[in-house]
């Protein structure tokens, strides 16, 4: 997608150096960042300079790539492998792109474990494009049915970002909006800014203004009385990990719109790739949910009057907080599962049959 009228992925490989876009910095500073070590991945994950589902397992990816550069070992691959899915839990992507990886290096012989790892994980990135493309395809044929009765501006509500940054190209809940969009169809997103962390307003809303998609920031709790307004036409929202059953987990609030869209009769879609479904757990309390730093809550990164990047506290110093990043919402509050397969029911008998080898 665009940045300054400028194609960009979120990630590259050059010269035996990573390359991501530093998301702590936007929307005020735009900064390429190189990951030269296992550690650089790590860190990179878990302070969330590289975030969303399908990004995180990409750079964990390449973290195993940049792994074996510094060290032809089994033993360091292992445990980098091992720090790397502990990096950040609740997303299956990154676990995924680690298995997926070690079972391909898994018995590959030193001469070839780099060329290898290479290829493997160029092939998971570029296959996340393809499924995030193919996202957008099958998206955009709800989008269309709702544009042809209604004549009209079609207003899509998001949560957080799911967007072009939290995968390689396209994103999953905004791909279905970037290619209605490039049909010509007219088309608002409600973005909501995602508290603690913003990431629709700061990451959303940014890569919409970049490709010239109309959207106005709300704060998070300001959906229901949208949709009780008869303003929000749909919702699509990405996914950190789907179970089997259709039970979605996402960022922290996913729900709460859900049970609005509900009450409403709003559709309601859930935009993933198949690397975002976990196969091996069918109880959602199975999911570890992370918790993360309560600054996160109580501090707040802008710019200042000297146009300097700045985080401030604004809560009570005393005042405890309490950070959970992500929930789920049941599979009876979702009206869809857009896949690179195609749009099904969020079921165990919907998922089967896109996916019939699973
Ligand atoms: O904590 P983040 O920013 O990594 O969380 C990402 C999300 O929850 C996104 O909304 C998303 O839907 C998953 S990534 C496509």
């Amino acid at each position: 997608m665009l940045i300054n009228r400028k194609p960009y992925r979120t990630i590259w490989f050059e010269n035996n150096i990573v390359k991501i876009i530093n998301q702590t910095k936007l929307p005020h500073q735009f900064i390429i960042k190189d990951l030269k070590t296992v550690k650089d991945s790590i860190n990179a994950i878990k302070n969330m300079e590289v975030r969303g589902a399908p990004l995180i397992g990409v750079t964990a990816a390449y973290g195993l790539v940049l792994s074996i550069i510094e060290k032809k070992d089994q033993s360091f691959l292992v445990k980098s492998s091992e720090d790397l899915i502990a990096a950040r839990p609740t997303a299956i992507n990154l676990k995924w792109a680690v298995d997926r990886m070690m079972k391909k290096l898994s018995g590959v012989n030193s001469n070839e474990i780099l060329r290898i790892a290479l290829e493997e994980a160029k092939a998971i990135m570029d296959e996340d494009v393809n499924f995030c493309k193919n996202i957008g395809l099958n998206g955009l044929k709800i989008i269309e049915e709702i544009a042809k009765k209604k004549k009209d501006t079609v207003n899509i509500l998001t949560h957080c970002n799911a967007g072009w940054l939290a995968t390689i190209d396209w994103g999953t809940a905004t791909s279905p909006i970037y290619h209605a969009y490039q049909k010509g169809i007219k088309i608002h997103v409600w973005v909501d800014e995602t508290r603690p962390r913003n990431q629709g307003a700061n990451l959303t809303s940014y890569e919409l203004n970049e490709e010239g998609i109309p959207n106005t920031i709300i704060a998070d709790n300001t959906g229901g009385i949208l949709m009780q307004r008869g303003q929000v036409d749909m919702c699509i929202v990405g996914s950190d990990r789907t179970l089997s059953t259709g039970d979605v987990c996402n960022k922290i609030g996913t729900y709460l719109k859900a049970l609005a869209a509900k009450d409403n009769n709003v559709p309601f879609y859930v935009a993933l790739p198949s690397s975002t479904i976990d196969w091996s757990i069918k109880n959602v309390k199975d999911i570890p949910i992370e918790e993360r730093d309560p600054t996160e809550l109580s501090h707040i990164q802008g710019l200042n009057e000297d146009n300097k990047l700045q985080k401030i506290l604004i809560y009570p110093q005393r005042s405890k907080t309490m950070n959970l990043a992500f929930d789920i919402t049941p599979a009876k509050y979702v009206t869809g599962l857009i896949t690179e397969k195609g749009v099904c029911e969020a079921s165990e008998k919907g998922l089967k049959k896109l996916f019939d080898n699973k």
